[in-house]
C-alpha cells in the first residue's frame, strides 16, 4: 500500500510523474506545502469539513477525499466554518439535489467573512451538464468542481485551484479507470466500505445513477482482498462490500469470477469477523450466492434485495427485469434457506402509470415477504431518464395517500419481525457509547438491528454476546452473557 509513501521523499523541484498513483502523491506533498504556508501565515492549522449527501458509495468516496486531505495537513471537523469545505452531493432524487442548492446559500455568505474559504464540489449530481453550468454561471465563489470519475485526482485538483484562483472545473463523461493504493481515512476505525465495483448498467427507467456513475467496473479480486487485509491489519473487523448490483460483479473482468466466489475468498481473511453487501439486485441472485451465505460463519445474517414495486406491469416499465412471481419466489427460497436471514428491501411509490391495482399489488408482496425493514420513496422526476418522459404521473395527492398507507404496513410488519430474536442471546458489534445514557453502549447485531446494552467505551470495536431482553420498536434493550 502506498498509505505510508513518505511524502517528504517526494522531489517537488521536478515535474509531477505521469503514472497514478505516484501522481497524486506528487500533489498531495504540494498540497502539504501550501496547506503549511498557510497554517504558519494563519498561526493556527488550516481546517477542513466534508459533508456527504447520499449512499454509501458516497460515504466511502468521502473516507478516500479525507483521506487525502488529512494527508495534506488539514485537521478535520464537521464545522462548515472551516477553511476548506466540499459537498460529496447526490442526485438520486429531486430533494437530495434541494439541499445542496439550499447550503450553498449558506456557504456563499460564510465565504463573504472570509474570502480566504475554499468551496469545493463534487460527486453524482455534478456529473449532470445542467447542474455544472448552474454552478459555473450563479455560484462563482465556488473554487472546484469534480465528478465521480476523477475523485482520485483531488489532490491535483485542489492545487490547481490554489495556484489559479479561479474556479476550476474538471468533469468527465465516463472512464474506464480504476486508480488503486490511494489513501482513506475512515469514519470508523472498527469497520469500512470497501468498494468492490463502481457504475451501473442496468438503467432502470427511473433511475439516474447510470448516467452519473458511468459504466460498470469490477475492481480485481487481488486489490479487494489486499485492501481488506490491509484493512484487517489496521483494526477492522467488518467489511461492507459495495456495489450498486454486486450480483453481477467479475462477469468483465479478464479471469471471470462470480460475486458468491469473491465472498469465499473474503471469507478466509483471517481475522475478520464480519461480511456485508450492498445492494443486490434480485434478477442476478444466483442459488450459488445463497448457498454461500448459507454456509458463511462470516456473512451477516441481512440482505438488501430491493423490490421497486409489487406490479409486474409496473416492474417491466421499470426496466427491473423480474416479475412479481419470481421475485416473490426468491424471497421465499431466502427465507427457507436462511431461516434466521433480514430480509431488508427498497420500494417506489406513484412511478408513472402506477394504478391502485398496481399499488395492492407492491402492498401484497409486502404482506407476504414480511421485510424486517423497508425504504420507501416518492417517485421522483430525474430529467434524462426514461420515466421522465412516461405519460400518466401520478398526481401527488394520490402518491402522498399511497406512501401512507404503504410506510403504516412496512412499519407494522417490521415491528412484529424485529421482535423475532427476543430472549436469545445472540454477538453484537459494539459501535458507539449511547448518545443519550453514557452508561449504555450501542452494538449492530449481525441481522443489522440495533442494541443498546450496558458498557462502556472499551467495548467499542469488539464482538461481545447479548441476551437480547427486551425489544423496542426497531431496536433491543439487552444485557452482556
Ligand atoms: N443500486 C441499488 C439502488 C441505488 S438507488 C439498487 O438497484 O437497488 C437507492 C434507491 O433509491 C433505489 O433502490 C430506489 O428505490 C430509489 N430510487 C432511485 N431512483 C429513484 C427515483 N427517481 N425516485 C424515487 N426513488 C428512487
Ligand atoms: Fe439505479 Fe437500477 Fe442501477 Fe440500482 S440497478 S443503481 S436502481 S439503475
Ligand atoms: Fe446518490 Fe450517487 Fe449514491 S446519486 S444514491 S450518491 S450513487
Amino acid at each position: 500500500m502506498y498509505n505510508h509513501t513518505n511524502l517528504d521523499e517526494i522531489d517537488l523541484s521536478v515535474q509531477p510523474p505521469a503514472e497514478e498513483p505516484a501522481r497524486q502523491y506528487y500533489f498531495i506533498a504540494k498540497l502539504r506545502q501550501i496547506v503549511s504556508e498557510k497554517s504558519a501565515a494563519a498561526g493556527r492549522q488550516l481546517t477542513s469539513c466534508i459533508h456527504t449527501f447520499g449512499c454509501q458509495m458516497n460515504a466511502r468516496d468521502s473516507e478516500k477525499l479525507r483521506g487525502i486531505l488529512e494527508l495534506a495537513g488539514y485537521v478535520n471537523t464537521d464545522s462548515e466554518d472551516a477553511d476548506f469545505v466540499l459537498y460529496n452531493t447526490c442526485t438520486v432524487r429531486e430533494n437530495a439535489n434541494q439541499k445542496v442548492y439550499g447550503h450553498l446559500g449558506y456557504l456563499s455568505g460564510l465565504k463573504k467573512k472570509h474570502p480566504d474559504k475554499m468551496i469545493a464540489l463534487c460527486g453524482c449530481m455534478m456529473q449532470e451538464p445542467e447542474v455544472a453550468e448552474r454552478i459555473r454561471k450563479n455560484y462563482r465563489f465556488v473554487d472546484l468542481v469534480f465528478g465521480t470519475h476523477n475523485i482520485y485526482k483531488f489532490a491535483e485538483l485542489l492545487t490547481e485551484a490554489f495556484s489559479s484562483g479561479k474556479m476550476v472545473m474538471d468533469l468527465w463523461e465516463d472512464t474506464d479507470k480504476i486508480v488503486e493504493d490511494l489513501p482513506a481515512e475512515r469514519t470508523y476505525p472498527f469497520k469500512s466500505g470497501v468498494n468492490i465495483m463502481f457504475g451501473c448498467n442496468n438503467f432502470c427507467s427511473y433511475c439516474i445513477v447510470p448516467y452519473v456513475r458511468g459504466r460498470e467496473r469490477s475492481r480485481k479480486p487481488e486489490d479487494i482482498i489486499a485492501e481488506i487485509e490491509g484493512l484487517v491489519a489496521d483494526g477492522v473487523v467488518e467489511v461492507m462490500l459495495l456495489g450498486q448490483n454486486v450480483n453481477s460483479y467479475g462477469k468483465n473482468l479478464e479471469k471471470p469470477i462470480t460475486f458468491a466466489q469473491l465472498l469465499r475468498r473474503v471469507e478466509q481473511i483471517e481475522g475478520l469477523e464480519r461480511i456485508r453487501f450492498m445492494t443486490s439486485h434480485p434478477k442476478d441472485l444466483s442459488d450459488e450466492l445463497i448457498q454461500v451465505m448459507k454456509g458463511s460463519k462470516k456473512i451477516c445474517r441481512h440482505l438488501h434485495l430491493p423490490l421497486q414495486s409489487g406490479s409486474t406491469a409496473i416492474l417491466k416499465k421499470m426496466n427491473r427485469r423480474y416479475t412479481k412471481e419470481q421475485y416473490l419466489a426468491l424471497a421465499e427460497k431466502l427465507r427457507r434457506e436462511i431461516p434466521d436471514l433480514s430480509l431488508t428491501t427498497d420500494i417506489i411509490v406513484g412511478f408513472p402509470g402506477e394504478t391502485e391495482e398496481d399499488f395492492q399489488e407492491t402492498l401484497d408482496v409486502v404482506r407476504k415477504v414480511r421485510y424486517d425493514s423497508a425504504f420507501t420513496f416518492i417517485y421522483s422526476k430525474r430529467t434524462g431518464t426514461p420515466a421522465a418522459v412516461m405519460e400518466n404521473q401520478v398526481p401527488e395527492e394520490i402518491v402522498k395517500d399511497r406512501f401512507n398507507r404503504l410506510l403504516a404496513l412496512v412499519q407494522e410488519i417490521a415491528q412484529e419481525m424485529s421482535r423475532r430474536v427476543e430472549g436469545q442471546t445472540l454477538p453484537v458489534l459494539v459501535e458507539s457509547v449511547n448518545e443519550q445514557d453514557s452508561a449504555l453502549v450501542t452494538g449492530r447485531l449481525s441481522n443489522n438491528l440495533l442494541v443498546h446494552f450496558p458498557g462502556d467505551e472499551n467495548l467499542i470495536g469488539k464482538i461481545v454476546n447479548v441476551y437480547l431482553k427486551e425489544c423496542r420498536g426497531f431496536y433491543y434493550l439487552g444485557e452482556r452473557r
